[in-house]
């Protein structure tokens, strides 16, 4: 079975017990406490909130980043694979962008490293936004309210893509859930849990979820084999981080999945196959580690994954800048 490093605990001790407090024992599990965000250029970030939510980065004029990234619905779009652009059927599922700056790289198999590399990708993308950065580029250009907020925040009276992705990362190091029930009893409040609750994750850590769920978001930290015990059958096309690497190695390899707020990002697996938390848990025991769970251990691991949800982003809606004469019209039919 796949293992890697535990997490340098000494370290997480040193930078939790000094910050916030947390009692020490709690350090001792698999999972650590979601930090807050640290926010420190708030223009940035309110910049790049407004770019999130807003649909004329697409061909359309109707996709945004919040369209399968839903932040109502634990940043997700709760469908098999995403639609795109012309109603175009997506590939893969979209996991979620919440804690997704805690992830090693980004998208199932890792081919952007940072969030910011990640960004630009969805603009351009033929089977999701459609558009391409120069288009996109002149449209903000084209909107005095946008010209004016990114001479505020970067000094420039030229908008680049750069800026644009920087901005859009910047918020997505803010979409972090912390306190949620299960941080609260690592931080020794022991009645956030029920018993089940807490048995459920005793069956998650014995039974060996956690060599591959580990860390603040419970995975995102490392590419694992989708099928260890038995072979995982897909009619999906994914490959895997194969297809980055080149390595035959790395063939069905997907970044393991965060299980933070993982009640409310279903489906479940790269092509969405899993409908239910119950059917997931019931797959992964079978070809990751070759249990079958009863039905009540199965229910209780569940109530555990529930109690991963964490504070949801909260914020007044962002209201973007009107378009002006010149913006280039949407073609939300081509
Ligand atoms: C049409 C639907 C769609 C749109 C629009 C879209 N995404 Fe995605 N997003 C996806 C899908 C699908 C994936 C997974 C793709 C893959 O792994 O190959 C993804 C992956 C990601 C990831 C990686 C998460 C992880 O855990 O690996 C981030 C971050 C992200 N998108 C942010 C954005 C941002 C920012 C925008 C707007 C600029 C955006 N997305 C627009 C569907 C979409
Ligand atoms: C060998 C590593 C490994 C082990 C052990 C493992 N998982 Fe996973 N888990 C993964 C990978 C990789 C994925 C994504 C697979 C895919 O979609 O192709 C995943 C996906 C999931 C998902 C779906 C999340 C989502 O957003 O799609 C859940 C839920 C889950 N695992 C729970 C568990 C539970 C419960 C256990 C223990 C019974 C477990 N896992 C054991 C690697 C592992």
């Amino acid at each position: 079975m796949p293992r890697r490093t535990l997490f340098p605990v000494a370290v997480v001790v040193a930078l939790m017990a000094g910050t916030a407090g947390i009692a020490l024992a709690a350090m001792d599990e698999p999972i650590q406490p979601i930090a807050p965000a640290k926010v420190s250029n708030p223009g940035l970030v309110e910049l790049g909130k407004k770019l999130f939510f807003d649909t004329r980065l697409s061909k359309s004029g109707f996709i945004s980043c919040n369209s399968c990234h839903n932040l109502s619905m634990g940043g997700s779009d709760n469908l098999k694979t995403s639609i795109g652009h012309n109603w175009q059927k997506g590939p893969i599922n979209a996991p979620t962008v919440l804690n997704s700056s805690l992830n090693v790289a980004q998208f199932w198999d890792g081919r952007a490293l940072t969030l910011q590399d990640q960004a630009g990708g969805p603009i351009a993308n033929p089977g999701e936004m459609a558009f391409t950065h120069t288009l996109a580029v002149t449209t903000l250009q084209s909107i005095p309210g946008y010209v004016a907020e990114f001479k505020a925040v970067f000094g420039t009276d030229k908008v680049s893509i750069e800026e644009v992705t920087k901005a859009i990362a910047a918020f997505e190091e803010t979409l972090v859930t912390p306190n949620s029930r299960f941080d609260k009893w690592l931080m020794g409040d022991k009645g956030a849990l029920t018993n089940a609750e807490l048995e459920g994750y005793e069956l998650f850590k014995d039974s060996g979820c956690t060599a591959c769920h580990n860390g603040a978001a419970a995975g995102g930290n490392t590419f694992q084999k989708m099928g260890v015990v038995e072979p995982y059958k897909s009619s999906s096309p994914a490959e895997g981080r194969v297809a980055v690497t080149k390595e035959e190695a790395d063939r069905f390899n997907f970044k393991v999945p965060t299980l933070r707020n993982v009640e409310l990002t279903y489906p479940y697996f790269h092509d969405g196959e899993a409908a239910t938390l119950a059917q997931a848990v019931d797959v992964m025991g079978r070809i990751q580690l070759g249990k079958r769970f009863t039905e009540p251990e199965n229910a209780k691991i569940v109530a555990f994954l529930k109690t991963l949800t964490g504070d949801q982003p909260s914020f007044p809606l962002p209201i973007l800048p009107p378009s002006s004469d010149k913006t280039p019209q949407p073609k939300p039919f081509d």
